[in-house]
C-alpha cells in the first residue's frame, strides 16, 4: 500500500506534454502519482525522469480506448491505495483535423473513442476509488475547441479551422463533465482547459506541433488549479489559467 497520508492523483496520457507536467507539478507537492500511459516504454521514461527529480510515482500502463486497460489500470492502482483523490482524464487524440464535408465515421470515431468514450472509462471505473476519499476531484481536460461560445465568436481563428472530429468530442466532454457534477455532488467535475482563450494562446506540445504560445507549465495552470480545490471549490466549472471560459 502507498502511504495513506498522501494525496494521490491519477493523470490519463501522462508520459508527456501536459500530463506530464502536471505530474512534475503535483509530485513536487509531495503528491502520490499514478502515471498513466498507454505505451509502457514511454512510461517509464517518464516516470524514472520524475522520480529522479524526487516524486513517488506508480507507472500505470492505461489506454483509455480499451475497456480491458482500464479495468487493470484501476486493479493495479487499487494494489496501491484504498482511495483515489484525484483523477486528471488528459489523455486525449487531435484527429487529422479533416474537414467537416470530407468528414467520415472512419475518422471520428477514433477520436470519440479517446476524447469522449476515454474519459467515461476511466471514470466509471475509478468512480469506486474516488468515493472513499474526503474530497475527491476529477479535472477533464477539454479545449476551448469544445465551446460553442468560442468557436461561434467570429474574432476567434478556431471559428474559421474548419474541422469536426475533435471540437465536437471536446464539446460532448463538456456536457459529460456537467452531467457527472449534477449527478454526482460529492465529487467534484470540473473542465479544465490549458490555453487563454481571451488571448488565442494555446500551450506548445506534441498535439499541435509545439505551434504553442504557452509553456506546459502554463497550460497546465487551470489542471493543476482544479486538481488542488479545497472541499468548499466549485464543481461543474469550465475554466482556463485566466478565469472562467464560456461554454
Ligand atoms: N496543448 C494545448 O494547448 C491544448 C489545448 C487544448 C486542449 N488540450 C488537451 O490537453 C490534453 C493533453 O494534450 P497535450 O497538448 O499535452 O498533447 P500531447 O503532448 O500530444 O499529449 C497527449 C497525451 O495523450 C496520450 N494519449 C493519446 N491517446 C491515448 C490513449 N488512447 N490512451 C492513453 N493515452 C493516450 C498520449 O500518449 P502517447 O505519447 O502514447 O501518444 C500523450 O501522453 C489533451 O486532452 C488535449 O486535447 C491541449
Amino acid at each position: 500500500m502507498t502511504n495513506g497520508e498522501k494525496t494521490s492523483v491519477l493523470i490519463t496520457g501522462g508520459n508527456k506534454g501536459l500530463g506530464l507536467e502536471a505530474a512534475r507539478r503535483l509530485g513536487e507537492r509531495g503528491w502520490t502519482i499514478f502515471l498513466g500511459s498507454r505505451d509502457e516504454g514511454r512510461g517509464r521514461a517518464a516516470a524514472d525522469k520524475l522520480t529522479a527529480g524526487g516524486a513517488n510515482v506508480v507507472l500505470v500502463p492505461l489506454d483509455v480506448t480499451s475497456n480491458e486497460s482500464v479495468l487493470d489500470a484501476a486493479e493495479l492502482v487499487r494494489e496501491h491505495t484504498d482511495r483515489l483523490d484525484v483523477l486528471i482524464n488528459n489523455a486525449g487524440a487531435p484527429g487529422g483535423a479533416v474537414p467537416p464535408a470530407d468528414a467520415t465515421v472512419d475518422d471520428v470515431h477514433p477520436v470519440y473513442d479517446a476524447n469522449v468514450y476515454g474519459p467515461i472509462r476511466v471514470t466509471h471505473a475509478f468512480l469506486p476509488l474516488l468515493r472513499a476519499a474526503d474530497n475527491p476531484r476529477v479535472v477533464m481536460v477539454s479545449s476551448a475547441g469544445g465551446s460553442f461560445a468560442v468557436v461561434t465568436d467570429p474574432a476567434q481563428p478556431i471559428s474559421r479551422m474548419h474541422e469536426l472530429a475533435y471540437s465536437s468530442s471536446k464539446a460532448a466532454l463538456n456536457m459529460i463533465t456537467v452531467r457527472y457534477a449534477q449527478a454526482l455532488p460529492d465529487i467534484k467535475f470540473n473542465v479544465a482547459t490549458p490555453g487563454e482563450v481571451a488571448n488565442h494562446k494555446f500551450a506548445a506540445t506534441d498535439m499541435n506541433r509545439h505551434t504553442g504560445q504557452l509553456t506546459v507549465t502554463e497550460g497546465t495552470d487551470s489542471i493543476v488549479e482544479l486538481a488542488t480545490l479545497d472541499a468548499d471549490g466549485p464543481t461543474g466549472t469550465f475554466t482556463d489559467r485566466l478565469g472562467p471560459v464560456g461554454w
